[in-house]
């Protein structure tokens, strides 16, 4: 399907943030890599919720805790179509993609030894490092780097000589959130499996822009956040390989996780039950399905396509402005631009966009060490979703030249 069937100035309606304004000016929202806005329709989901039949799940026999369960699963139940998964409880609803992290860092506490490495790549972001770094000094195994190139991208064939037999995990974004890299993740998975190693795959950056496929990944975990595609915050998804599931610890002791409990000894309850200990966040995982059947609507076809001809179109109006460099220039990028001015501070340029009522991301985005390796301290980060316009991207350039002329 080709982009020109998104109707932009329609999909804008369902938006009501985007016609606030901010410092007097018409907000112009280019942070969606932070943060994605959230339509009508997801909203009167947890409107719905709080106001027809807020009442816990797997817990009453009364209806409207039969009514919210059904809702949570049916939820569920949507996502395994969404991302392909075989079965429904290799769904674990989580808080959002860093909670997934842990959670399988915790679980491989267990499993590995001093023997083993794991692999993270050099374009991480921190929830994607430091629960790793943790692991490795609780268990002793050896964290080692897939390094990265000046384009941004990851030096595949470094890749392949850091695998081996002591290779036990590797940690790689499906999407960079400070570059907007697409990584060639199926290669990956497929080469760390000849290893017999699992994959665990951020896809925090991905979902708002494509619909990964499970079974076609043969990825053993893959997470991401609803807020970062229409969804509201504090809910996410860790999908597991059911094998890997069943295979690794519970997470969090409490209640819904268990099967039996006496002071002697606790089983544990079955999957996905066994990783959502306490009660959850149950409006946000029925939005989270809602904001699956929003996107779903438009088609990420369609969204990806749109916002392929956004990114070409504001790289070639930003370049155009003297001084300015843009990092992370691969040819298999989303739409995130990540850009300096020389002899200028992003933190400056963000704060006199701000006045202008757009809103963009400043700083090392949570991937300190891309901006080691580039020697900067950060950059500023416009990042576009299929809700924004060509016009909104030329005001920006607008914004940036005249930040640049009074920061000269
Ligand atoms: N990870 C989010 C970002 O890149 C918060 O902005």
């Amino acid at each position: 399907m080709s982009h020109m069937a998104l109707n932009v100035d329609q999909i804008r309606e369902d938006f009501p943030i985007l016609s606030r304004k901010v410092n007097g000016k018409p907000l112009i929202y280019f942070d969606n890599a932070a943060t994605s806005q959230t339509p009508q329709s997801v909203i009167n989901t947890i409107v719905d919720y709080y106001s027809n039949y807020n009442s816990n799940i797997h817990r009453g026999v009364h209806a409207l805790s039969q009514e919210a369960t059904d809702l949570y699963e049916a939820s569920r139940q949507k996502l395994q179509e969404h991302f392909n998964a075989k079965r429904a409880y290799e769904i674990i609803f989580t808080s959002g993609t860093t909670h997934g992290i842990n959670l399988i860092a915790s679980g491989f506490a267990s499993i590995l030894t001093s023997e083993d490495e794991v692999l993270v790549s050099a374009l991480e972001h921190h929830s994607n490092i430091v629960p790793w770094q943790m692991l490795c000094e609780r268990t002793g195994s050896q964290l080692k780097v897939i390094p990265m190139n000046e384009e941004g991208e990851l030096v595949i064939s470094a890749y392949h000589e850091l695998l081996s037999e002591r290779t036990k995990l590797v940690f790689v974004n499906h999407i960079s959130n400070a570059l907007g890299t697409i990584n060639p993740i199926k290669d990956m998975i497929a080469a760390a499996h000849n290893f017999g190693a699992a994959v665990l795959v951020d896809g925090a950056q991905a979902c708002p822009h494509l619909k990964p496929d499970m079974q076609d990944l043969d990825v053993d975990f893959y997470v991401c956040g609803a807020h970062k595609m229409c969804g509201p915050t504090g809910i996410g998804i860790l999908y597991g390989k059911e094998e890997w599931l069943q295979k690794l610890p519970p997470y969090q002791g409490g209640g819904e996780m268990i099967d039996q409990v006496t002071f002697e000894k606790t089983t544990y309850a079955g999957l996905p039950h066994k990783f959502e200990a306490g009660t959850p966040n149950i409006a946000g995982g029925i939005a989270f399905g809602a904001a699956v059947d929003y996107m779903n609507a438009i088609g990420f076809e369609t969204i990806a396509s749109y916002e392929h001809e956004l990114l070409s179109y504001a790289t070639e109006k930003l370049l155009e402005i003297e001084g300015l460099k843009i990092y992370g220039t691969s040819d298999s990028k989303t739409s995130v631009i990540s850009f300096n001015i020389e002899g200028i501070h992003p933190y400056d340029i963000g704060t006199i966009l701000d006045k202008m009522g757009i809103a963009v991301r400043t700083g090392h985005h949570c991937a300190q060490p891309i901006m080691d390796f580039y020697q900067i301290p950060g950059t500023v980060r416009a990042s576009f979703a299929f809700y924004n316009t060509k016009s909104e991207i030329d005001a920006l350039v607008e914004g940036v030249r005249k930040a640049k002329m009074m920061l000269s």
